[in-house]
């Protein structure tokens, strides 16, 4: 199987990445620009779902009309960083659910360990989007979408601002058949597990707690 990456160049994402990475960026505006992002990172991420026809009446006459069922769509944050994308998604896809994964990466080993999985029930209907905005190792990605898949959904894709070379590899070997939507491949982690260039801790700069 054919692992699918979607680079997502659009003009005005790459614009509010770059902001983003500044390291003097306010938390404040960090956070406006990962909601902003999201936004528009939804709108490719949902761009092939399916539509049904429903019969609505314009002012002039009856019509057969295509809407999207947003209630079958889960997105899943990986917590914390995941949270700084739900807001924009949800403002695109407002009758989504919410599922959450709680994983640490252990500083030692950076294996991801998990602490907390709280998913909808009726999994097996629904299409899921995970979102973390570090693919970095790869190892909490992986192990998110390995439970999730206990669940058996009808799809995942996942979601992410920036990956790493060695994390889209791992997540690929994986997961192939996951689609990775991101907005950056950049260079390589670091010795720290830290993507560079990158834009450093993205929950420490969403939450302002460094
Ligand atoms: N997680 C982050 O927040 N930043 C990185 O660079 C890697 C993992």
């Amino acid at each position: 199987m054919t692992a699918e990456v979607h680079h997502v160049t659009h003009p005005l994402i790459q614009h509010k990445l770059t902001l983003m990475r500044q390291k003097d960026r306010s938390t404040s505006m960090f956070r406006r620009l990962l909601n902003e992002i999201s936004m528009l990172m939804a709108y490719e991420v949902t761009r092939d779902m399916p539509t049904q026809l429903i019969e609505i009446e314009t002012p002039l006459e009856t019509m057969r009309s295509p809407v999207i069922d947003g209630k079958k769509t889960v997105f899943v944050s990986i917590m914390r960083a995941g949270a700084g994308f739900l807001d924009g998604m949800l403002n695109v896809v407002p009758g989504a659910r919410i599922g959450h994964v709680g994983l640490y990466r252990d500083p030692k080993t950076l294996v991801a360990v998990e602490y907390y999985f709280k998913m909808p029930h009726d999994m097996h209907e629904r299409d899921v989007i995970v979102l973390d905005p570090m693919l970095a190792t790869g190892n909490s990605a992986v192990a998110a979408v390995d439970r999730l898949k206990e669940t058996k959904p009808k799809s995942i894709r996942f979601v992410c601002l920036l990956a790493a070379p060695e994390g889209l590899a791992n997540f690929h070997a994986n997961h192939p058949d996951v689609p990775v939507y991101t907005a950056a491949i950049d260079r390589q982690l670091n010795e720290h597990g830290y993507i560079v260039p990158g834009l450093g801790d993205a929950g420490d700069r969403l939450f302002g707690t460094k």
